[in-house]
Order: structure tokens, then C-alpha cells, then sequence
């Protein structure tokens, strides 16, 4: 059974990583798909990546989540193409890699990740309540993407992890607030990805991650895929607010196996 059939979606870092699987999960679940880089070219690229996987149904428009004028112009989009939106997955992220230890960072590098990450995610979703949510019988459906670095902090990535706690809490916030007229705000937390950026890591130190997950393994893009289409679908109809963590039970252990024993 394709649980989105009919249904639109809009996945904003759609274009790379594990976007594009969270993009191909919803294709293959019957939706139409916009889809979003920061850029006409991170977008473009994305395209190409999503064509190659024989993907066909979704609508690529570039637009950097931070900029309100571009946010309007990608619902524009939208409103014109689909009429209509029923779920909407706030991926998109400022990794805020390379800004060293908090002594060092320029301060407005926090800025900037937040400006994607917390204030970029926040105007998307009011932007999708009400030119669409709001306006339909059905509601609409937010899921956000955190971090377990919400709750177990990373180091050097101060502004990262800030921002990844600011949106649990703006989850169950939003969650709270729009449950009572009929919109699900939802979370998933993934811990490893095995993304481009994994692909470059050297072989001890993808060992030793690995060695830090009980399930001894990273998620794939499609991993994290799964839970965010089970939180967008009508299976999770009774929860909001909720977090959901997808880090190979990395969460669950005081010590990493290699320290504790
Ligand atoms: N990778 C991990 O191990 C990991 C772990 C925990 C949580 N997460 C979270 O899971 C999600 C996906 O992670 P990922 O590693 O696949 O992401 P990623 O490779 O860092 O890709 C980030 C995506 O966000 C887009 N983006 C960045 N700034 C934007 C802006 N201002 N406007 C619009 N789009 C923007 C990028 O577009 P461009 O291509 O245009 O830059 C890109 O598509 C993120 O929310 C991330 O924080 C990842």
C-alpha cells in the first residue's frame, strides 16, 4: 500500500545526502515531491542525482530556507503546481563544520547556523501552516530532523548542537500549540548517517564509530527515510511532540565499548 498517494510533500535539503532519500521514499510512496538545495546549482545537481535513481515525480526549487522572499516564492511554486501541501520535512542544515572550539568561533558563525537550522525550519513551517494547513480540511504533517547531539553534545560543533536542542524544543512547542488544530509536529533524531562525508573518513576512525554503536553500524540515508515517512504517515496519527531517536542505540550506553571495559 503507497500511505501518500495524492499526498504533496516538500523536503527542503532534498538535493544531497540523505535528502535524496528521504525524497526517493516519498516518490516511492506515491507523492509528488518538492524538493529544495540552498542554491540553482546544489539544486540542479540534485535533480541529476534523483534522475539517475530513476526518480520522476517531484519538482525541483531552489531556495536558501533562511530568506523569506525565497521561501515565498518556493510556496509560490507550490500553490501553482500542486494547489496544495500535506507534509512537510524541515531537513535542511547548516553542519557548522569548521568553526573550531567555542573560544575560537567567530560568534556570528552561531548565527548563521542558526539561521538555517531553528529560524530557517521556523518560517518554513509557519509559512506551510498557513498558506496551506491551515486552509485545508485535511491538515498538514511537520517533521523536523535533530540530532542525538541535541542530548550528547559533539566537540567543536557548539553551534550544531545548540541548534539541534532549540529544535526539540521548538518540536514540542510547535507541537503543543498546533495539536489543537489538527497539525502533527514530529522529530526524528538520527545519530551516524552514512553520508558523502562518511565515504571520506578514514577506515580505523569509520571502525571506531561504528565500535560506538551497540548495533555496530551507521544509519543509511534510507534508515532515517523510514522513521521520518512513518512519522509523516497516518500510522503515528496519535503522537506529537515526540523525538524519535535513530542512532544505532548509540544514546542508550554511558560508555562507548572501547572505554568501558
Ligand atoms: N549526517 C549525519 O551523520 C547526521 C547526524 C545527525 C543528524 N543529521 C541531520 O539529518 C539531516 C540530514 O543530514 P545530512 O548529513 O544528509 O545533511 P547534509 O549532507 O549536511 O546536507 C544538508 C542539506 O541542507 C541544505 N541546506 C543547507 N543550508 C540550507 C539553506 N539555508 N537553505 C536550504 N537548504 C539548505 C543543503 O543544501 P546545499 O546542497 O545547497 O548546501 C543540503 O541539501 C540534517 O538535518 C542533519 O543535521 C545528520
Amino acid at each position: 500500500m503507497k500511505r501518500f498517494e495524492g499526498k504533496t510533500v516538500l523536503v527542503t535539503g532534498g538535493n544531497r545526502n540523505t535528502g535524496l532519500d528521504i525524497v526517493e521514499r516519498f516518490v516511492n510512496e506515491g507523492a509528488r515531491v518538492f524538493m529544495c538545495g540552498s542554491s540553482e546549482e546544489s539544486t540542479a545537481k540534485g535533480t541529476d542525482a534523483l534522475k539517475a535513481r530513476g526518480l520522476a515525480d517531484f519538482v525541483p526549487v531552489p531556495c536558501d530556507i533562511s530568506d523569506i522572499t525565497q521561501v515565498s516564492t518556493l510556496f509560490d511554486a507550490i500553490e501553482r503546481e500542486a494547489g496544495r501541501l500535506d507534509v512537510l520535512v524541515n531537513n535542511a542544515a547548516n553542519q557548522g563544520l569548521g568553526h573550531g572550539g567555542p573560544l575560537e568561533m567567530k560568534p556570528e558563525m552561531f548565527l548563521d547556523v542558526f539561521k538555517t537550522n531553528v529560524f530557517g525550519g521556523f518560517q518554513v513551517t509557519q509559512m506551510a501552516c498557513n498558506r496551506f494547513f491551515m486552509r485545508q480540511e485535511t491538515r498538514g504533517v511537520v517533521v523536523f530532523l535533530s540530532s542525538n547531539t541535541a542530548k550528547r553534545a559533539i566537540r567543536n560543533r557548539t553551534a550544531y548542537c545548540s541548534s539541534k536542542g532549540a529544535i526539540n524544543s521548538m518540536v514540542r512547542a510547535l507541537a503543543l500549540d498546533l495539536g489543537p488544530l489538527g497539525i502533527r509536529v514530529n522529530c526524528c533524531a538520527p545519530g551516524y548517517i552514512h553520508t558523502e562525508r562518511w565515504d571520506v573518513l578514514d577506515p580505523a576512525t569509520a571502525r571506531r564509530r561504528r565500535l560506538n554503536c551497540p548495533l555496530r553500524r551507521e544509519a543509511s540515508g534510507a534508515d532515517i527515510a523510514g522513521v521520518v515517512a512513518f512519522l509523516a504517515s497516518d500510522d503515528a496519527r496519535n503522537m506529537t511532540g515526540e523525538i524519535i531517536t535513530c542512532d544505532a542505540g548509540c544514546s542508550c550506553q554511558h560508555m562507548p565499548e572501547d572505554v568501558d571495559c
